[in-house]
């Protein structure tokens, strides 16, 4: 059964969301332009935007442009934030659903293992360098889409090079680490009127598997054909997060089925040691150049 729409207008507000080429993003992105936002696609490949562009902007009530953003490559992720800010000056709704998981250990642009750079660093760095068109509106919200597959996290080898590569630990390493990620952001941003929360879409029948190989991504393809739910639904909780009146103030929480979920990574010590690891790597890159 779908959840009920949300009966917002949304045509004073601008939104970005990540990977709105295909899945789950796509309908978040619909579902928010439907609404009447302003929606920015960031997206790797310009062709497969414009696809999503013209699919959702037919029937949207709020224009619908795609800007370029690979957010497994800090160069892009600075690109991106510089244009945005330059031609809107202000966000209302950022959404980082670009994600993606690889059986095999593979790097990015940028020398960083790919899983970590797409689903970690580039979220953070997106943010972080959003600030300002964040805290321009009186209100703004952002929201990382998670998983409910969290866990393995090692901070002394986010990146898999003295642990033997697993992409199911890698992935929900990386989820843990985004909600981390999440609660270091909402505590600094409190008062702001910036919001940070996590949703989790559930099992949603996308591409998601497309770089997995082997028995175990075999079996859960399967899972996903058989009972996975329908992108749209899977986009309905992070929309929910992004829109709902009932949320205005609400930050640094977990929601899953529109629901608040117990989230268990919320101590201070190890959330400030993987913010200063991230500005690490950041600074290290923009040095390289
Ligand atoms: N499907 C599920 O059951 C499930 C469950 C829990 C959480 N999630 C999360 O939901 C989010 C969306 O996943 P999905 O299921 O919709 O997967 P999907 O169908 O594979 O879509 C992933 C999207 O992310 C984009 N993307 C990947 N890497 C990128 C990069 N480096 N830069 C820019 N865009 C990039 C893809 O763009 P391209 O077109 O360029 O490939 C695509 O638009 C992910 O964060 C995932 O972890 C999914």
């Amino acid at each position: 059964m779908m959840a009920t729409p949300l009966d917002v207008n949304m045509s004073n507000s601008i939104a970005v969301v990540t990977g709105a080429t295909g899945g789950i993003g796509k309908e978040i992105a619909r579902a928010l332009a439907g609404m009447g936002a302003t929606v920015v696609i960031g997206a790797r490949n310009p062709d497969r935007g414009e696809r999503a562009r013209a699919d959702i902007g037919a029937g949207a009530a709020g224009p619908v442009s795609v800007m370029r953003l690979d957010v497994a490559r800090q160069s892009s992720i600075r690109e991106f934030a510089a244009a945005f800010t330059k031609r809107f000056g202000e966000l209302h709704v950022l959404i980082n659903n670009a994600g993606a998981w690889f059986t095999d250990r593979r790097e990015s642009p940028d020398g960083l293992e790919l899983t970590f750079a797409t689903n970690v660093l580039g979220p953070h760095l997106l943010a972080e360098l959003l600030l300002d068109p964040l805290r321009t509106p009186s209100r703004s919200r952002v929201v990382n889409v998670v998983s409910s597959i969290q866990g393995n996290y090692d901070a002394t080898d986010l990146q898999f090079t003295r642990r033997p590569y697993d992409g199911s630990k890698a992935y929900g390493q990386s989820k843990q680490a985004l909600s981390m990620l999440t609660w270091g952001l909402a505590s600094r941003l409190a008062g702001t009127g910036v919001t940070a929360n996590t949703a989790a879409p559930g099992f949603v029948k996308t591409d998601f598997n497309q770089n997995a190989h082997g028995f175990r991504a075999t079996m859960i393809n399967l899972s996903l054909r058989l009972f996975g739910v329908s992108p749209e639904k899977g986009a309905d909780t992070p929309v929910w997060v992004a829109a709902a009146p009932e949320l205005d103030g609400v930050t640094g929480k977990y929601f899953a089925a529109r629901k608040e979920q117990e989230a268990k990574t919320r101590d201070r010590g190890p959330i400030v040691d993987l913010e200063r690891r991230c500005q690490q790597l950041e600074q290290e890159a923009a040095q390289r150049g």
